[in-house]
């Protein structure tokens, strides 16, 4: 692959969790940076199929709660079941935008999404919130005076300061309607300690993200303001209504993802 704009000596978030996740499209970079991850966090791989099987099951619940409008921000290399399909196999009316700012998933994401009129794709920072909302693709593909469900799975992680990434997320519920929601899953670190931490830090901070950081429940929590946090609250990805074939929940002490699906109610909460 001969992008503009992409050196394959440089790891990204993408293609590690692509990697991670069983995935095709990884670079020599990537996979090292990828196994490097493995031995600070040898339940990454789990914490990353948990992570896509709980976009599945928010995605669901937002279907069924009647959104018919998604936006997916930081929406990473196609793999299974990317959400228009888990949307448009309950509602075949639901139009996805697919958001981010790697050269390499835009690319791929145009390849597998070209044939499918109710998904677009928009190159955009999640760093500049008003200039996504107001892309022309994400306005021509949207209407903002219906319900959206906006979904930052594993990405607010890659903005370590906490003020930039509560910005973030007020900038984007702004303009939500009531019966919007935010579905968010987020890394945190359990009990790694500290030199762990570091090495992960370090190696995020070659990859074209620049940065990873985890964050505990509290902090979280602090973004969903105004809004109504759906049970069964801020949990474990794999907690977050299982169903049967549920993957084991990491106990208190490992690294692990936190999932949570919030919604704009009629009136602030
Ligand atoms: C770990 S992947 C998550 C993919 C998918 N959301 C999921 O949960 O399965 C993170 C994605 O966020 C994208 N990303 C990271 N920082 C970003 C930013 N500032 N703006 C847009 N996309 C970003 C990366 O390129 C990558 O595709």
């Amino acid at each position: 692959m001969d992008l503009p704009g992409v050196d394959p000596s440089v790891p990204s978030a993408a293609r590690i969790y692509d990697y991670l996740l069983g995935g095709k499209d990884h670079f020599a970079a990537d996979r090292e940076a990828a196994e490097a991850v493995l031995k600070s966090v040898p339940n990454a791989r789990q914490n990353a199929r948990a992570n896509r099987a709980f976009l599945s099951r928010a995605v669901r619940a937002l279907v069924e709660a009647g959104v018919r409008q998604f936006l997916d921000l930081g929406a990473g290399l196609p793999t299974q079941e990317n959400v228009h399909q888990v949307a448009q196999r309950a509602a075949p009316d639901s139009r996805v935008v697919y958001v981010d700012n790697d050269p390499v998933v835009l690319v791929h994401a145009r390849a597998l999404l070209a044939n499918n009129p109710g998904t677009v794709v928009a190159p955009a920072d999640l760093r500049d919130p008003v200039a996504l909302l107001n892309h022309p693709t994400v306005q021509g593909h949207l209407d903002f005076t219906q319900p959206v469900g906006v979904l930052l799975l594993a990405i607010l992680h890659f903005i370590p300061d906490d003020q930039e990434a509560s910005r973030i997320v007020a900038e984007l519920r702004h303009p939500l309607v009531p019966g919007s929601h935010l579905a968010i899953s987020h890394g945190h670190p359990g009990e790694l300690t500290g030199d762990l931490v570091e090495k992960g830090r370090e190696l995020y901070g070659r990859t074209r993200q620049g940065a990873v950081v985890g964050r505990t429940r509290a902090e979280m929590a602090a973004w969903l303001e105004g809004l109504e946090l759906l049970a069964p609250g801020i949990v474990p990805v794999q907690g977050w209504h299982p169903e049967d074939d549920f993957d084991p929940i990491p106990g208190p002490a490992e690294p692990g993802v936190f999932g949570m699906v919030a919604r704009v109610p009629s009136r602030e909460v």
